[in-house]
């Protein structure tokens, strides 16, 4: 293990929680979701590396996400985005993700279908394999 993990999410039908679920149990991170107003139960100086769950809305993250990481303060962490989507994959999720962590270190992000979620766990340990952090 490299470090403390937090995996913080939102999800307003359940697909990234369910995400955000499989990387909490595959790493041992601790799990908090993100409120419509970007705030989270958690101490984020507590860890290194922060998993960032969003719904694709509309091409970017939702808007409670983009709350959450425009109040937040990243520097120095290392960040890992991940998105659930209807058909477009990441799209600019990933992109307006690290334009908002300027200071954190970005690592590859991941994307699946949200009607695939129950049957991503292994591509979900590709890539937390692919990123070190399995
Ligand atoms: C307001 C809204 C906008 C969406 N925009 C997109 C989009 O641009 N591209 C896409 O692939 N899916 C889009 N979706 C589908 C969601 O990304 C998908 O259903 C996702 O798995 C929902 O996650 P959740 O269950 O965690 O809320 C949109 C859904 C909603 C409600």
């Amino acid at each position: 293990m490299k470090g403390k993990i937090l995996i913080a999410y939102f999800s307003q039908t359940g697909n990234t929680k369910k995400l955000a679920g499989m990387i909490g149990s595959e790493t041992g991170g601790d799990l908090a979701e993100i409120a419509e107003n970007g705030s989270i139960k958690a101490d984020l100086s507590q860890y290194d590396i922060v998993f960032i769950g969003t719904p694709n809305w509309a091409a970017t993250m939702t808007p409670a996400v983009r709350n959450f990481l425009s109040a937040s303060d990243l520097s120095g962490k290392t960040v890992a985005p991940f998105c659930t989507h209807g058909m477009g994959g990441l799209q600019n999720v990933a992109s307006d993700i690290e334009k908002l962590c300027p200071n954190s270190k970005v690592l590859k992000s991941f994307a699946v279908k949200g009607v695939e979620v129950d049957s991503a766990r292994d591509k979900v340990k590709a890539w937390l394999a692919d990123i070190g952090l399995l």
